[in-house]
């Protein structure tokens, strides 16, 4: 079996960028580069800001972009002051939320444990989960890149079944290489997304495994797209910077037709 069998996936991670008015034309200028193209094989995905959301769907309906939150609450509701929870996205027109990404984990205290918190709650609630994981240039100093990534799939995913595992793809992304210009090699993108790939069978059986999207991300854009993309076992990305550009994002998706 190979890549053939997975849908790539393309998703832009805008961060804490775009007001919900600069959202829409973002939007638009993403559809207006993107619409002459057949992208049906491609799962087109923005990530925006919570306050983007509701003006971000309404540009989106009617193009083939999904719209995803960037976090959610594992709680359907109460006293959580600051969070929402996965009906809140689901009303407002969000599919999708990434859950587990690094600035979350560093700069919010999120372990792999809130994070599986969190996955469970957006999975059964029907959101569908990008699921990041990575190293930090530390942990791959020491060697220890396939065990840190084994145990964050590993507490990520408990208690998630073989049935919900369809709706959520994995991204691996190296700490050292988000936002810094520094993007791991297609040779290290491959080694790392093929052992996850590996876990998932591991967890999961083979059959998982082989249907399961894993994504690379950390200063992917326009110009190294087409290598990484040629690899196996990386089925698309998860780009940040070079998402908030519509030429550049609307590059990265041709290099996933
Ligand atoms: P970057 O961010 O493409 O700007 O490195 C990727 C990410 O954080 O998802």
């Amino acid at each position: 079996m190979n890549k053939t069998t997975r849908k790539a996936v393309i998703a832009g991670n805008w961060k804490m960028n775009k007001t919900p008015g600069e959202a829409r034309e973002l939007i638009a200028a993403i559809e207006a580069e993107i619409k002459t193209k057949d992208v049906s094989g491609v799962e087109i995905v923005a990530a925006v800001p919570f306050v983007d959301l509701p003006a971000a769907a309404e540009a989106a309906k009617g193009t083939s972009i999904k719209i995803g939150a960037q976090n959610v609450h594992w709680a359907a509701s109460g006293a959580f002051t600051g969070e929402i929870s996965v009906l809140m996205l689901k009303e407002i027109g969000a599919e999708y939320v990434v859950l587990g990404h690094s600035e979350r984990r560093q700069y919010f205290g999120e372990t792999d444990l809130t994070v599986n918190a969190r996955v469970k709650a957006a999975l059964e609630g029907d959101l569908k989960v990008i699921f990041c994981v990575g190293e930090l240039l530390e942990e791959r100093e020491l060697g220890i890149t396939e065990e840190v990534v084994s145990r964050q799939v590993k507490v990520g995913l408990k208690d998630i079944s073989v049935a919900q595992m369809q709706n959520l793809v994995i991204a691996y992304e190296p700490v050292w290489a988000i936002g810094t210009g520094k993007t791991a090699t297609s040779e290290q993108a491959e080694e790392v997304c093929g052992a996850i790939r590996r876990i998932v069978s591991s967890l999961y059986g083979e059959t998982v495994g082989k249907a399961t999207s894993i994504l690379y991300g950390g200063s992917m854009n326009a110009k190294n797209a087409d290598e990484l993309l040629s690899k196996t076992n990386v089925d698309g990305g998860l780009i940040g910077g070079a998402s908030l550009k519509a030429a550049d994002f609307a590059r990265i998706i041709a290099a996933a037709i």
